[in-house]
């Protein structure tokens, strides 16, 4: 295992995963249901961008410092940029929260947060982001197997799936996890980051889950067309069991990204599986 997100944090992928899981956290604890929450690929939990990972690409500089600059943010992301400006009581933008951060702030009492990472380095990392708060622990074990271990349990669960897509199974493997959950939890809300190369992958992806589940939310920020297969030319959200109404958010964030962000040719698209 070579990927470490700390040379990416911030970036604009981490953008669109992080306004929509801001937004499906609202979603799924806007009532008194207590939630379940499983990471299945955590990371260090949050991310020192001036550190000298983040700095060797440099990718946050079009990425979180346009959005915390841009005075024509939509509302989606104040959720997210909200926590940026908690995580730097400073002023500036030194630090970025990863996805435990941004979840861990979001427990209610009763809710509960399962971060899984399985490098030493991040894990070590994820249990100190994670020690403040009592709801959330961090286990340093297979994400995959830990979602199909919570799922069933019964109560709400939300299971977020962001694999570094560095294994050549990785597509596999979420696909299996997904059919996993829904077997024994056909409510859970289930979203998946995914990378955005070229338009076969993508589809035979959404091909492999739907049998799993008919309702899905497709969210895709491409940045640039999708001519080179070599490259991350944007990224995707796809979630089974989405709550309702957030499409117009989700619409917004994901324009924002692209109009500010991508390049000639970039769109972004918000559209439901079957619709
Ligand atoms: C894309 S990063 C996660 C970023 C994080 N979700 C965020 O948004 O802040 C993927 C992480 O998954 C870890 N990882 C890879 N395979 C894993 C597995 N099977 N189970 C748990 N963690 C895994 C990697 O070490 C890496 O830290």
């Amino acid at each position: 295992m070579n990927y470490r997100h700390a040379f990416h944090a911030g970036n604009f992928a981490d953008l669109v995963k992080h306004a929509t899981l801001t937004l499906l956290l609202d979603a799924l604890t806007a009532d008194a249901a207590p939630l379940t929450v499983v990471d299945t690929h955590a990371g260090a939990g949050g991310y020192d961008l001036d550190g000298e990972l983040a700095r060797r690409t440099g990718e946050a500089a079009q990425g979180v410092f346009r959005l915390m600059a841009a005075d024509d943010a939509p509302a989606p992301f104040d959720r997210l940029k909200a926590a940026v400006r908690r995580g730097n009581p400073g002023g500036g933008v030194r630090f970025y929260p990863g996805s435990p951060s941004l979840i861990a702030a979001g427990l209610r009492k009763g809710d509960r947060y399962v971060a899984c990472e399985l490098r030493d380095d991040d894990v070590a990392l994820l249990r100190q982001t994670l020690a403040p708060f009592p709801g959330a622990r961090a286990e340093q074990t297979d994400g995959f197997a830990m979602a199909g271990r919570e799922a069933g349990k019964g109560g709400r669960v939300f299971i977020l799936i962001d694999p570094p897509f560095e294994r050549s199974d990785d597509y596999a493997r979420i696909a299996a996890t997904l059919a996993a959950v829904m077997l024994l939890d056909p409510d859970a809300c289930v979203a998946v980051w995914l990378p955005l190369k070229d338009l076969e992958t993508f589809d035979s992806f959404l091909r492999s889950i739907e049998p799993a589940c008919a309702d899905l939310l497709v969210v895709e920020a491409r940045l640039k067309p999708l001519t080179d297969p070599m490259k991350m030319n944007g990224c995707a959200m796809v979630i089974a069991n989405a709550p309702p109404g957030l499409e117009p958010d989700l619409s917004a964030a994901a324009g924002w990204v692209v109009a500010r962000l991508g390049e000639t040719g970039g769109k972004a698209e918000v559209w439901r599986t079957g619709a």
